[in-house]
């Protein structure tokens, strides 16, 4: 099998950049480990930045984004019992972030493809890549009882974390960069409308707790909770008890509903430098993990595949490498304003068992800061809404 770009993983990160290519003309091969059905119900991120939203619509696979997804012109601040509102709309001259489920994004994109005759193998095994400083590198693996090669000009490394593509690349041409925190975030998905319109990103001496939504009749929560926790030790009436004191605020109440789904999400801050390695180029969760508070990961695979996608339909319209050789310095300015965000927000809002009561005055003293400093309420804002795609610091207004 021959294909132009060989891209494993059939998460946001490659089925995105498949599309891309297929509107550039150039040729793909998607290569998946789970199940069609695995992916499209894999319930994870639900936060779309701007740029991301319009990247989708442009790209003609924003259609049922539009008519489902919820737009939110604000996030809210709980804390010390009380609640402020960010207007994000506001603080950013008419941005907004859109509320919608990665799996459904995923779910878009797949059609798609399948509607364009983009090949994506689902349920294969055993992912090798070789060959990876020659013009041919190689993706070999087993579709049921096959073994088989696909051979291509590029290969993108979109598998995520746990994926094969980044080990491969040889020891010492890599540096990682990583932060892990001492807590976990539980996430449950319930049969029960939101109990408010926005988010609501709590702070609480019990811990940080999270309302967000994926519909108006399914509501998302997720609560901070020891790294190694056990989702047995957290039954239904816990887990409603527990978010229920975190978010309380007088006059308002928790509505619950059968839980539907519920996960233990690590948190952890990761990059590795650069993204790129002869004709292997890493993209989204493969290259950076960022712990989940800013709402990122998934906006940074998006941003990843964007510019990766520009490099490749360059080197394939003019035989330029200039960008594709620039891609990880084109990226990496941004996956860090993402990584610093992410971090300071999860500082921010999270215990920290070691931080005693001067770290608590000092988290209340920047929500405070955050919810009633003009000029800080719009960092948070510009953050949480979303950098341009292909930000870069000589490029800002300051810079
Ligand atoms: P992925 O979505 O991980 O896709 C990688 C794909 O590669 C997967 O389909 C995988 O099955 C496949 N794959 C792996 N190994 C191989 C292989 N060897 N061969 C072929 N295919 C392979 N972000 C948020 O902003 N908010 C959240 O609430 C949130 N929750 C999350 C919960 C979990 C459990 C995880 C893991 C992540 C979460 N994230 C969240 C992060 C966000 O979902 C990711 O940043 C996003 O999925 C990145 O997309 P990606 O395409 O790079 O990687
Ligand atoms: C959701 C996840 C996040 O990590 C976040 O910061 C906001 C919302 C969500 O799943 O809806």
């Amino acid at each position: 099998m021959r294909t132009q770009v060989g891209i494993v993983g059939a998460g946001p990160a490659g089925l995105l950049l498949s599309h891309l290519l297929h509107l550039g003309g150039i040729e793909s091969v998607v290569l998946e480990i789970k199940s069609r059905d695995y992916v499209e119900k894999r319930i994870r991120a639900g936060v779309l930045e701007q740029g991301t939203v319009n990247l989708l619509i442009e790209s003609g696979v924003g259609r049922r984004m539009q008519r489902e997804g919820l737009v939110h012109h604000g996030i809210q601040l709980r804390f010390a019992g009380r609640h402020r509102r960010l207007d994000l709309f506001q603080l950013t001259n008419g941005r907004a972030i859109t509320v919608y489920g990665q799996h459904e994004v995923v779910k878009d994109l797949i059609a798609a493809r399948l509607v364009a005759g983009g090949p994506i193998l689902f349920e294969i095994a055993d992912v090798s890549v070789h060959g990876m400083t020659t013009a041919t590198p190689t993706i070999r693996f087993r579709k049921d009882k096959e073994v088989l090669e696909l051979t291509c000009d590029f290969i993108a490394g979109c598998d995520g974390f746990h994926g094969v593509c980044r080990p491969s690349i040889p020891k010492g041409t890599l540096t990682l960069y990583e932060r892990n925190y001492p807590f976990a975030w539980l996430g449950i998905l319930a049969e029960a409308p939101p109990s408010s319109e926005e988010l609501i990103y709590a702070y609480h001496e019990r811990g940080f707790a999270l309302h967000s939504m994926r519909s108006h009749a399914i509501t998302r929560l997720y609560l901070q909770c020891e790294p190694d926790e056990e989702l047995a030790n957290w039954p239904d009436a816990r887990i409603w008890a527990e978010l229920g004191t975190r978010l309380a605020v007088p006059g308002w109440t928790l509505t619950e509903g059968p839980i539907l789904q519920r996960g233990i999400t690590g948190m952890r801050s990761f990059v590795v430098e650069p993204m790129q390695y002869g004709r292997l180029f890493l993209a989204g969760d493969a290259a950076h993990i960022v712990p989940a508070t800013g709402a990122k990961g998934l906006n940074l695979a998006v941003a990843d595949v964007h510019i990766l996608a520009r490099a490749l339909v360059e080197f394939y319209s003019s035989d330029k490498v200039d960008l594709l050789d620039r891609y990880s310095e084109t990226c990496l300015p941004r996956v860090w304003q993402a990584q610093r965000f992410s971090w300071w927000m999860t500082s921010m809002l999270h215990r920290f068992g070691d931080g005693g009561a001067f770290q608590q005055r000092v988290q209340l003293a920047e929500l405070e800061y955050v919810t009633s400093s003009r000029a800080a309420a719009t960092a948070l804002a510009e953050n949480y809404v979303g950098l341009p795609l292909g930000w870069l610091p000589e490029a800002s207004p300051l810079g």
